[in-house]
């Protein structure tokens, strides 16, 4: 059996006697299949019993277990050690709380502002009378075709990684998260639901358009949801259902109306369109470069030669969605 020495820089910290966080080293004895969460039992069991972490079903399902690893959110129980070791070609690896939630006690963080918000999108199916039947002796079909639009997204474990990722949680307090906001999507396509496009309504009145696609959500959730594609989807509802006056509404659209104009993107009307003056004001310094560089083009673009058939694939893309 594959075994090496390898060293665990854990992040402490106990608000009842330290003023401030420190690492601490163990040194530890790791084999091949051996997992994160099992490193850390370890030390609790025969080094450092004060270690304080969580972890429940130990199988990559309650979500209790997600720490930072090297600076990447991951599920303990799920984390291969010697894999993790040879990833970063090291023999040190370091573990540390989550981000943007506050430290409880080493690598505990607190969750309860992550669930709240959760709590106030109401993230759970409001059944429609004229859809879901009233008796049990009745049925509600979902077929397979409409389960696809939303199945990924109840994958979702609640691990909180991606909130610990988001850079839109990390800079805006009122921002709806990753998790939250792809949950709200998840009901707003739920044929079954009474809410429908209104819960776009909500992940407006949560900033979701502050979204800014780093993907990182998608990045580090250890079930592959990526909540940052229903973010988007719940964005393009919102348009729909007509919240249309602010920026990132706006920016979506100038840009759909250029393909549909030109078949290529127009740089000069974009920020007029999305911003109107205040958006000329503000790119007037690149715009200026760009012209000097000779980059700039006239705000009247010539269709490219594929226009009419991109815009007949826009068009057919747009209904399959
Ligand atoms: S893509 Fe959006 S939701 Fe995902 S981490 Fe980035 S800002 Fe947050
Ligand atoms: S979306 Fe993924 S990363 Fe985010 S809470 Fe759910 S399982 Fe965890
Ligand atoms: S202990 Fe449950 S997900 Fe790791």
């Amino acid at each position: 059996m594959e075994k090496r020495e390898a060293t665990f820089r854990i992040k402490r910290f106990n608000p009842l006697k330290d003023t401030k966080p420190y690492y601490q080293e163990f040194k530890l004895t790791v084999f091949k299949g051996m997992t994160l969460l099992e490193v850390l039992q370890q030390i609790k069991d025969k080094i450092d019993p004060t270690l304080a972490f969580r972890a429940f079903c130990r199988s990559a399902i309650c979500g209790s277990c997600s720490v930072k690893v090297n600076g990447f959110p991951k599920l303990a129980c799920k984390t291969q050690v010697i894999t993790e070791l040879e990833k970063f070609k090291t023999d040190t690896l370091t573990i540390e709380p989550l981000d943007n939630m506050e430290v409880i006690r080493d690598l505990i963080v607190d969750w309860d502002g992550a669930l709240k918000k959760m709590e106030e999108l109401k993230p759970y199916l409001i059944p429609d009378p004229k859809v879901v039947p009233q008796t049990l002796e009745e049925e509600c079909k979902v077929l397979p075709q409409e389960l696809k639009k939303y199945d990924k997204f109840t994958d979702c474990i609640l691990c909180t990684s991606c909130f610990s990722a988001c850079t839109a949680v990390n800079i805006d307090e009122k921002y709806g998260g990753p998790f939250q906001l792809a949950r709200l999507y998840r009901f707003a396509v739920d044929k079954r639901d009474a809410l429908k496009g209104e819960r776009a309504k909500i992940g407006y009145a949560y900033n979701m358009w502050n979204c800014v696609r780093c993907e990182k959500c998608a990045d580090v959730c250890p079930k592959h949801i990526a909540p940052v594609d229903g973010i988007m989807k719940l964005r393009g509802i919102s348009i729909e259902v007509g919240l249309k006056d602010n920026p990132g509404a706006r920016h979506v659209e100038a840009f759909y109306k250029s393909l549909l104009e030109s078949g290529t993107l127009n740089e000069v009307l974009l920020p007029l369109r999305t911003k109107g003056i205040k958006g000329i004001i503000e790119n007037l310094p690149v715009g200026i470069k760009m012209l000097l560089k000779g980059k700039a083009h006239s705000p009247i673009l010539k269709p490219i030669k594929e226009h009419k058939s991109l815009v007949k694939l826009i068009k057919v893309a747009m209904e399959v969605e």
